[in-house]
């Protein structure tokens, strides 16, 4: 007789077999599903049939600069000292402690120095390091790059803080007009540790980064003056800006100034010159509802994700407005009640015959949405769709997506709006487009990068794409 537990683990060789079978199966199941939304992309990519070719952009720039974090304090003579986070820098202990607490813990963070002496000693030191690595940084310059490089036959034009490092790093076909230039660069200081490090008696129990800077420009909006008076020689077709988000540590009255300037000079702009607004995050509920009540109406086109759209919702009293606590992906009906919310509160509509605002661009990392007032905006199908192909080619750092390489995260069968009846998502016409209420929208899936490569500045990516591929058809 064949002992049984032979026979059990015969059976279980068998059960991981067909298991392993199986699996193999949905590999090639979902690279099939993949491969059907990579082939709708790019049929239903096309140019418009009026694209923008003069783009101004600003105005929050810097460098981003990468070392060891390890390498660096050993450079700096720095031991650990109390593991204790501050939330704002003024010394290199509280640097060292910060860094420390955090290095210990395996957390992210970002921290600011209010002072520049000790920060600028700092870098230099992380500058005269063997290995190092400096970036464009900051939404507006990454836009900037992302528009050029889609678009080599536009005239781009980049308004905000470039100091030298910077100038060197931007395409040379980028104009920056000298009243952009700043002495020393804004640098972003990111230390980066592996899983294991030691620091003095620490070690790292997991790879993150610690993030300093100081910025001066960006975190006061210096440039915003000369971002406007730059816009009347330049004459763009299109204008995008971002950085609103970098006032939050700013007084109530400071910021409360900067928003009116802004408020005002956008006012000026024509109205056949789109304005697109790029969001980020931001903590601060009256901060955002201030943007949201006097800058909103004043812009044509927004950009913003799940965070920023459902603490909008929040602040503002909209609908779901428990959704900016929850985790995890948000549900496709949410998002497009929150957006034809936004839309119907802040947009152009014949109770608000005076308000800009026709676009919303929604980007989240599994799915992306825009809705725009209807007849305003052309092709949107295939500017969504730019947007959502480049997200997974950027992630994977690939100039052509591959569909081992991604993966789809959407649920199966999802609502398009509160209201709506359940669909199932058809992988032969992935690309939904609906209109509701005045308004046109257009959802795709994401393919999402399994190994992602280069994350930073996605959302910005997406955003310049989506806007490339879109056609402003303004009304008379
Ligand atoms: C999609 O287009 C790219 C070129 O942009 C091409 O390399 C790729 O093979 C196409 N993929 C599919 C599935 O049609």
């Amino acid at each position: 007789m064949i002992p049984k537990i032979l026979l059990l683990a015969v059976l279980a060789i068998f059960i991981a077999y067909l298991y392993q079978k199986w699996q193999a199966n949905e590999d090639i199941y979902s690279d099939e599903i993949d491969k059907s939304i990579i082939s709708a992309w790019n049929a239903s990519i096309k140019l418009p049939s009026r694209r923008f070719s003069r783009i101004s952009v600003g105005v929050n720039s810097n460098v981003d600069l990468i070392v060891s974090g390890i390498q660096l304090l050993k450079s700096l003579k720095v031991l650990p000292g109390n593991q204790q986070n501050h939330n704002i820098l003024t010394t290199v202990e509280d640097f060292e402690e910060t860094f420390g607490f955090f290095f210990s813990k395996g957390m992210a963070a970002e921290r600011a120095f209010t002072v520049p002496d000790v920060y600028n000693s700092i870098i230099d030191v992380a500058d005269g390091l063997p290995e190092k690595e400096y970036y464009i940084g900051g939404n507006a310059a990454l836009m900037a790059e992302k528009v050029v490089s889609l678009h080599p036959d536009a005239k781009v034009q980049y308004v905000g803080p470039v100091g030298p490092k910077l100038r060197e790093l931007m395409p040379p076909s980028i104009s920056i007009p000298e009243l952009s230039n700043i002495p020393r660069d804004e640098v972003h200081l990111i230390m980066e540790y592996s899983v294991g490090d030691t620091w003095g008696n620490l070690q790292a129990p997991v790879a993150n980064r610690f993030i300093s800077s100081f910025d001066e420009s960006n975190s006061k909006m210096t440039m915003l003056e000369s971002f406007f008076m730059s816009l009347e020689s330049f004459r763009p077709d299109l204008i995008i800006m971002s950085g609103l988000h970098l006032l939050e540590g700013q007084t109530k009255e400071f910021f409360n100034e900067k928003i009116k300037t802004l408020k005002d000079r956008l006012h000026a702009v024509p109205k056949y010159i789109p304005v697109h607004l790029e969001l980020a995050s931001m903590s601060s509920g009256s901060f955002l509802e201030a943007i949201l009540d006097q800058v909103l109406p004043a812009i044509s086109s927004l950009g913003l994700n799940e965070q920023e759209l459902s603490f909008a919702s929040h602040s503002k009293g909209g609908p779901h407005s428990e959704e900016y606590l929850a985790r995890g992906q948000p549900e496709v009906h949410k998002i497009v009640d929150m957006m034809l919310w936004l839309l119907k509160t802040y947009g152009q509509t014949k109770q608000r015959v005076n308000s800009k605002l026709t676009r919303v661009h929604f980007h989240s990392l599994t799915y992306h949405i825009v809705g725009v007032v209807s007849d305003f905006w052309q092709n949107n199908e295939a500017a969504l769709s730019a947007g959502t192909r480049i997200a997974g080619r950027q992630a994977c750092d690939v100039e052509s997506l591959n569909p081992e390489e991604v993966d789809l995260k959407i649920p199966m069968q999802f609502k398009l709006f509160s209201g709506a009846a359940e669909r199932k998502f058809n992988q032969n016409d992935p690309i939904i487009s609906w209109d509701l209420e005045g308004f046109h929208f257009v959802f795709s899936p994401v393919l999402i990068c399994k190994n992602p490569l280069k994350t930073v500045g996605l959302g910005d990516s997406i955003s310049a794409t989506g806007l490339m591929y879109s056609e402003f058809v303004p009304r008379q």
